[in-house]
């Protein structure tokens, strides 16, 4: 991969200030990218938008919630009056769930679609215009759970195969016009998500039941990201782990269920068991 392919490129990322979305910020940043860092808490954007880029005009900060269909117009127009248009939309905010849907206040559900597939949909029609113009790339960063169900995690699993059906319907629309679609999907990866993962009741879980230090880092995955980028994939799925699932669960679905019961049942804490 040839990092300056980027250099100059006007990058849009939501989720910025934490894990994947800040890697991605420094790694486009490192290869002379414009970076507009999107996300809800601008304290922290702005408290590392030095990391990012040693040049500040390259690095824009926009407080947004992307479950605001005008948090993401405002982005996309503060984008433009700064930058003068978008290369690449990195749709990355997310959030996620742990709790059995039966125990579940219905709220959790409807506050991940908000803002995973929401999120994504809003980002990207109001960038859409602009991306067309520079024949640019549409990325939504959705998760092996986006392939195949992950229990416990009912709206999580949801909203990411919905941003998948989304972003590969977009992809034919706009086969012979140049837009570039990827659906990017990461294996597990260490970062703050399963801390800030929603519980039956919507209060954050405030810990993870992974070892997050034994996971894939957020700058691989950055780094996958951006490859995918360069090569102009239409799909990325990440880790040797997420790529055995969705291999075997497109073979054998019903032994793929008992082997992910059995998986997601001996996580400590397990919902299952509650
Ligand atoms: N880590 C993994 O194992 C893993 C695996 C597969 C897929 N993913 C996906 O990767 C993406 C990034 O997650 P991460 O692991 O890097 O988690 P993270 O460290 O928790 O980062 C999540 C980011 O999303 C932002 N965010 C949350 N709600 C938002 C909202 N309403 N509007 C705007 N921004 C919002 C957060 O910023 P604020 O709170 O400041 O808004 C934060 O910057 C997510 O879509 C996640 O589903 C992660």
């Amino acid at each position: 991969m040839n990092p300056a392919y980027f250099k100059n490129k006007v990058v849009v990322i939501t989720g910025a200030s934490s894990g994947i979305g800040l890697a991605c910020s420094r790694l486009f940043g490192s290869y002379g990218s414009k970076v507009v860092m999107a996300a809800r808490s601008i304290e922290k954007l702005q408290a590392e938008a030095a990391s990012v880029s040693p040049v500040p005009e390259n690095v824009l900060c926009v407080r947004t919630d992307v479950s605001k269909e005008e948090d993401c117009i405002n982005l996309m127009a503060k984008t433009i009056a700064v930058f003068g248009g978008i290369d690449i939309l990195i749709n990355n905010a997310g959030i996620s769930m742990r709790a059995m849907f039966r125990d579940l206040d219905l709220g959790v559900i409807k506050s991940l679609m908000d803002v995973n597939f929401w999120g994504t949909v809003y980002c990207t029609k109001a960038a859409l215009p602009y991306l067309l113009e520079r024949k640019g790339s549409v990325v939504g960063v959705i998760s092996i759970a986006g392939y195949t169900a992950l229990p416990a995690r009912t709206g999580y699993s949801s909203s990411k195969y919905a941003i998948r059906g989304f972003l590969d319907t977009l992809r034919i629309e706009h086969l012979y016009d140049g837009l570039h679609v990827m659906v990017f999907a990461p294996g597990y990866t260490s970062s703050n998500v399963r801390n800030a993962a929603l519980t039956a009741d919507g209060s954050p879980q405030g810990n993870t039941p992974l070892e997050e230090g034994k996971l894939m880092s957020a700058e691989d995955c950055a780094r996958h990201l951006a490859k995918g980028l360069y090569k102009r994939k239409s799909a990325v799925t990440l880790t040797a782990l997420g790529k055995l699932v969705i291999f075997f669960h497109r073979l054998f679905p019903n032994l793929t269920d008992k082997l992910t019961y059995a998986y997601i049942s001996r996580e400590p804490d397990s919902p299952f068991h509650k």
